[in-house]
C-alpha cells in the first residue's frame, strides 16, 4: 500500500432510477469531485449531477473571435495595402466578398481549436492513462451496470465514513481504486518512440498507397472525344474540301451581314453627282463627326483640315481641306475620298460606318465654314 494513494471510492447500481437518486443525492451532499458511468447516456443525468456548461464553449468563442479577425487581417492586409487592384469597380475593402472566407476561417478556428483544448486542458494529452482504467467497476459500468466514483481529492472526503456514505445511497461492490504510481510516472505510451514510429510507417504506406492506386493504377484518359473530332481549323488542312484547305474563299456573290456594296468604286465623278448626305448637322452628329475627324483624319490633316500632318515628313502632307476646290465638292465628293481613298490615301471604309463618314463630311463642311466665314454666318 506504500506505493499507492487513494484515488477515489466506487460503487455500483443495477437501475437507472437508482444512480440518478444517487448522484443527486451526492451532489445535494455537495460533492464536486465525483463522476458517473453508465452503459449508455441516462437522460437527465446532467441534472442530476449539477453539471455547469462546459468551459470548452468559452475556447470557441474566443477561437472563433480570433479567426474572424484574423481572416478580416489578412485580408485587409493582402488586398487593401500590399496588392490594391480595382475588381469590378468596387472599393478594396469589398466586406460582402470577404464573409465567406471570414466565415471558414471562423468555423476552422473554433472547431479545430475547441477539440484541441480538450486534448490538451482537458484530457492533459499526451497522458492518455486514467487510474480508473482496467479496473472491474469501469468494466461492469460499460456493461449492464451503474456506477458512481467519488475522488479522494473532494473535500467533503472522509476516507473512515465514504464506505457507509455508499452504503446508505443503496451501492453494491464499493470498491476503493488507487493511483497506479508507476502508470502514471512512467512516459506516456503514446510518445513512446515504437507507437510515433509505427505512426510514420502507416503514414508512408497510406500515402504512397494512396498516391499509386490513384494516379498509376486508376488513372482514366479524360474524355477527348470533343476535342478530337473532325473540325475545321484556321490555317490546317481539312480533308472534306477539295483542296484540302481549312480556309475557304466566300462563296461567289456572297454578301457579309450588314455590308452595302459601295456602287461608286473609282467613280468620284458620278459619286459626287448622286450620293447625298442622308444626315442634317445636328449638333450630336457635329460632336460625332468632330470625333472621328480627330481620330482618323488630323493626324495627317491636322485639327483644322490645313494639311499641316503631325507625322514629320513620314507620310506626305495632304492638300488644305480649304481649297476652293475642296469647298466646292459636292458631299457625296468627299465621302467618296473617305470611303474609296485618293491616289496615297486610303479608304476608312473598315473602320467607320457609313453614318460616321457622312457625320465626318458635315464635321468638314462647319471646318471649312468656320476657316471662310461670311458676315451673313454671323446673323
Ligand atoms: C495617312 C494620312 C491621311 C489620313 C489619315 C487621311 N488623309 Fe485625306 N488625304 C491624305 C493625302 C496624302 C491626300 C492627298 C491625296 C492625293 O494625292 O490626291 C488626302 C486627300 C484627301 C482629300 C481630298 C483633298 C483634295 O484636295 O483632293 C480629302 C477630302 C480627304 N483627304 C479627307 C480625309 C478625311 C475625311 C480623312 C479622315 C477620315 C482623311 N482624309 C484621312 C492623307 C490622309
Amino acid at each position: 500500500m506504500s506505493d499507492k494513494t487513494l484515488y477515489s471510492y466506487t460503487g455500483l447500481f443495477d437501475t437507472p432510477d437508482e444512480i440518478i437518486k444517487a448522484a443527486n443525492q451526492v451532489a445535494k451532499d455537495g460533492y464536486k469531485k465525483f463522476d458517473v458511468h453508465t452503459p449508455y447516456p441516462v437522460h437527465g443525468m446532467d441534472k442530476a449531477m449539477k453539471l455547469g456548461s462546459s468551459p470548452l464553449g468559452y475556447v470557441a468563442l474566443v477561437l472563433g473571435l480570433g479567426g474572424a479577425l484574423l481572416a478580416l487581417g489578412i485580408i485587409y492586409f493582402m488586398v487593401v495595402v500590399d496588392y490594391p487592384v480595382i475588381i469590378g469597380g468596387k472599393p478594396y475593402f469589398a466586406f460582402p466578398a470577404f464573409v465567406p472566407i471570414l466565415f471558414e476561417v471562423t468555423v476552422l478556428l473554433a472547431s479545430v481549436g475547441t477539440v484541441a483544448a480538450m486534448l490538451f486542458f482537458l484530457f492533459k494529452f499526451p497522458n492518455n492513462a486514467h487510474p480508473l482504467h482496467d479496473t472491474d467497476y469501469l468494466k461492469a459500468t460499460s456493461c449492464d451496470k451503474y456506477g458512481i466514483s467519488i475522488q479522494a481529492e473532494d473535500a467533503k472526503f472522509d476516507e473512515a465514513g465514504i464506505s457507509g456514505y455508499f452504503e446508505s445511497l443503496g451501492a453494491k461492490s464499493i470498491t476503493p481504486i488507487y493511483l497506479d504510481n508507476e502508470e502514471i510516472n512512467t512516459k506516456h505510451k503514446v510518445l513512446e518512440p515504437k507507437f510515433i514510429g509505427f505512426l510514420v510507417v502507416v503514414f508512408i504506406i497510406v500515402s504512397g498507397a494512396t498516391y499509386i492506386s490513384l494516379n498509376k493504377l486508376m488513372i482514366i484518359p479524360p474524355f477527348s472525344w470533343m476535342m478530337e473530332q473532325e473540325k475545321v481549323v484556321p490555317q490546317e488542312s481539312f480533308s472534306v474540301f477539295k483542296n484540302e484547305r481549312g480556309m475557304q474563299q466566300p462563296v461567289q456573290g456572297t454578301v457579309a451581314r450588314g455590308l452595302i456594296p459601295y456602287a461608286f468604286k473609282g467613280k468620284p465623278e458620278e459619286a459626287g453627282k448622286f450620293l447625298v448626305n442622308p444626315l442634317v448637322p445636328t449638333k450630336d452628329i457635329l460632336a460625332e463627326g468632330k470625333n472621328k475627324f480627330e481620330v482618323f483624319c488630323s493626324p495627317c490633316h491636322g485639327n483644322l483640315g490645313e494639311g499641316d500632318s503631325r507625322l514629320r515628313g513620314h507620310f506626305p502632307n495632304p492638300p488644305s481641306l480649304h481649297s476652293e476646290k475642296v469647298r466646292q465638292w459636292t458631299d457625296g465628293r468627299i465621302y467618296h475620298v473617305i470611303t474609296d481613298g485618293q491616289n496615297v490615301m486610303p479608304g476608312y471604309t473598315s473602320q467607320m460606318t457609313r453614318e460616321e463618314r457622312w457625320a465626318t463630311v458635315l464635321y468638314i463642311r462647319a471646318l471649312q465654314r468656320s476657316q471662310n466665314a461670311k458676315e451673313s454666318d454671323l446673323l
